[in-house]
C-alpha cells in the first residue's frame, strides 16, 4: 500500500522509494532471494521504482565473490522474472550488488559484512539506510538479530534508518513467537519490523480492503443480519516438493491457517478503519483475531478436522502419498489438510460460522473467500424452483487464479417462469491490461517507504498463534489414527464435509 503511515519512523510517500539506501539479504545464496527477492528486486528496477543508486548486499555461509554473486543473480532472474532481462536496466542493477559471506552467528563475518557495507555507503554515497532482509531458515533469525545489536552497541550503527525484514514462519507456537518478538525488540522498534505475510502483498488481498471500504453498497450489508456464512478456501494441487523435511515440522495449520488464512479473515471481518495505514489497519485486525473464540479442550475435535494425502492422482499425473515425499518419516502424523469452523464472537459477527480450509494435493490451486448471504425472507416463487428453497446469494472474491469478484444471484430463464442462478463477474485480466507486480514487489517497495501495512504486528502474530494453540493442543492430546485419510486428488477427509453439513451447509465447488 501506498500510504502514509502513522507508525513509521519515516514516512516518504510517493509510488517509488525514494530514500537511498543498502538492502542486506541474509540467505543470498537461498532459495527465496533466487525465486523471488532477485526477480522482485528487478522487476522493481525496470519500473524505476528503487531508490537511486541502490546497493543490495548479499550475505550468507557460501564464499561467493561479487562477481558469482552478480552471475548467480542474473541467471535466477532470467529464471524466475516475470519480464525478461533487459541489458541496459540489468547492468546498471547489477552493478549495486555486492556480497560478502560468513556464519550467521560468527561475529567475524558480521565485522567484515559491516566493513563492507561502509565501504559500499561511501563508494555510492547513500548514508546509512539499511534494510535488512532475513531471507534465512527461521532458526537463525535469532542469531542474526543478535549480531546486528552486537553491531549497534559497538557503534556500528549508521546515522540513517535501520528496518528488518522477518520471512515465515514467525515461531511455530505462541511461547516461541513471544520469545522472537522479546529478541527482536531489543534491537528493533516494532516500527521498524516489517514480518512477511507473502498473501498480504498479493493485488487481490489488498483489494479486500477497497472493495469493502471504497464502494458503499458492502458495509451496510458485511455482517450477521445478512451474511449467512464465510467460507474460505486455499487449496493447493501441489504436494510439498523438495520442502518436506520443514513442512514434516509444521503441517497444514502452522503453514497456513496461522499466517495467511487468519489475514484473510481478519481483512474479511475487520471493522473500518480510521484511516489506511499501518496503526489504523493493524488495530482494527488484532481487533478481529482477539474477538476468534477459542476452543475448549472437547470443541478441537468436533470444530476442526486433519487430514493427510494417501496416493491418487491429480491432475491426471499419479501423486505419490505424502508419506512417501522425500524428507518425510514413514509414519508422519503431519496434516496435510486442516478444516475448522470459527466464531468471531463480535457484534458485527456473532453467529455467524466461517468455515476455513487449506489442503495440499487437493483436485486444484484455488484460494477463494465466499460470503454467503442469507436468502429472501419470503418464498415467493415455489412453482419455479426445484429447490425447496431459493439459492442464496454469493459474493466469490477469487484470490487466485482467474482473480476477480463474482456474485451470484437469481434470475429469471427468457420464456419460462423458472429460475436460475446468474452471476455477475468482474476480472482483472478483462478489466486492467497491466501485469500484476509480484507480491514481493510491493513488499519491498513498501518496507522501503516506511509502510508496514501490509506486514503483521507482534500483537497480531500473538493473537492468531493464540488461536492455534488451542488447536495444537487438543491434536497433540489425541494424535490421528486414520492417517492418510484422503486420497491425493480429491477435497480432503469425509471429515471436512460433515464438519459443514452438519449445520445444513456445504463446501462450494471450486
Ligand atoms: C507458503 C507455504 O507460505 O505459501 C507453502 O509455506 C504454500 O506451503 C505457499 O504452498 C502458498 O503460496 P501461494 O502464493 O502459492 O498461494
Amino acid at each position: 500500500m501506498t500510504a502514509q503511515t502513522a507508525t513509521s519512523t519515516t514516512a516518504p510517500v510517493s509510488d517509488s522509494a525514494t530514500d537511498p539506501c543498502t538492502i542486506v539479504i541474509f540467505g543470498a545464496s537461498g532459495d527465496l532471494t533466487a525465486r523471488k527477492l532477485m526477480p522482485a528486486l528487478y522487476n522493481l528496477a525496470l519500473d524505476g521504482r528503487l531508490p537511486p543508486g541502490l546497493a543490495v548486499v548479499g550475505y550468507s555461509r557460501t564464499k561467493w565473490s561479487n562477481d558469482v554473486f552478480r552471475e548467480e543473480a542474473r541467471s535466477n532472474v532470467e529464471k524466475h522474472s516475470r519480464r525478461p532481462i533487459d541489458p541496459e536496466v540489468w547492468d546498471s542493477f547489477a552493478s549495486g550488488l555486492f556480497y560478502s559471506y560468513g556464519g550467521y552467528d560468527d561475529p567475524e563475518g558480521h565485522d567484515r559484512l559491516n566493513e563492507k557495507l561502509r565501504e559500499v555507503e561511501a563508494e555510492r554515497g547513500i548514508g546509512g539506510n539499511r534494510l535488512y532482509y532475513l531471507a534465512v531458515p527461521p532458526t537463525t533469525f535469532v542469531d542474526i538479530i543478535e549480531q546486528l545489536g552486537r553491531a549497534r552497541s559497538q557503534g556500528a550503527a549508521t546515522e540513517g534508518w535501520s528496518r528488518v525484514i522477518i520471512e515465515k514462519p514467525f515461531g511455530v507456537d505462541l511461547a516461541s513467537a513471544r520469545e522472537l518478538n522479546r529478541a527482536v525488540h531489543s534491537v528493533f522498534s516494532e516500527d521498524d519490523v516489517y514480518r512477511i505475510d507473502h498473501y498480504l502483498g498479493k493485488e487481490t488481498v489488498q483489494n479486500i480492503i477497497v472493495f469493502r471500504f471504497a464502494n458503499g453498497i458492502m458495509e451496510p450489508i458485511w455482517n450477521r443480519r445478512y451474511v449467512d456464512h464465510v467460507q474460505i478456501t486455499v487449496s493447493e494441487s501441489l504436494g510439498v516438493g523438495h520442502r518436506g523435511n520443514y513442512y514434516d515440522g509444521s503441517g497444514a495449520l502452522r503453514d497456513m491457517i496461522q499466517n495467511h488464512i487468519m489475514q484473510l479473515l481478519s481483512l474479511i471481518a475487520m471493522e473500518p478503519p480510521l484511516a489506511i495505514d499501518g496503526r489504523s489497519v493493524r488495530d482494527e485486525k488484532v481487533k478481529v483475531l482477539n474477538a476468534v473464540r477459542l476452543f475448549d479442550d472437547d470443541e478441537v475435535a468436533i470444530e476442526t478436522v486433519r487430514g493427510q494425502y494417501g496416493p491418487g492422482w491429480v491432475a491426471g499425473e499419479e501423486a505419490p502419498a505424502y508419506r512417501a515425499e522425500a524428507g518425510v518419516p514413514d509414519a508422519s502424523q503431519t496434516e496435510t489438510f486442516t478444516a475448522l469452523r470459527l466464531f468471531v464472537d463480535s457484534w458485527r459477527w456473532a453467529g455467524v460460522p466461517f468455515y476455513l480450509r487449506t489442503g495440499k494435493r487437493l483436485p486444484k490451486r484455488s484460494t477463494e473467500i465466499a460470503i454467503t448471504f442469507k436468502t429472501a425472507p419470503k418464498l415467493l416463487f415455489h412453482d419455479f424452483i426445484d429447490e425447496p428453497h431459493l439459492e442464496p446469494n454469493v459474493l466469490s472474491i477469487r484470490i487466485q487464479p482467474n482473480e476477480g469478484i463474482s456474485l451470484k444471484f437469481l434470475t429469471k430463464v427468457p420464456g419460462s417462469p423458472r429460475l436460475r442462478p446468474a452471476t455477475m463477474d468482474f476480472l482483472y485480466g478483462a478489466s486492467f491490461v497491466k501485469q500484476a507486480p509480484s507480491a514481493y514487489e510491493t513488499l519491498i517497495v513498501d518496507a522501503l517507504q516506511g509502510d508496514a501495512t501490509l506486514f503483521t504486528r507482534s500483537d497480531e502474530v500473538e493473537a492468531a498463534w493464540t488461536i492455534m494453540e488451542r488447536v495444537l493442543d487438543g491434536w497433540r492430546s489425541s494424535p490421528p489414527l486414520d492417517f492418510p485419510n484422503y486420497e491425493a486428488g480429491t477435497w480432503g477427509p469425509a471429515a471436512a464435509d460433515e464438519l459443514i453439513e452438519k449445520d445444513g451447509r456445504k463446501w462450494r465447488e471450486l
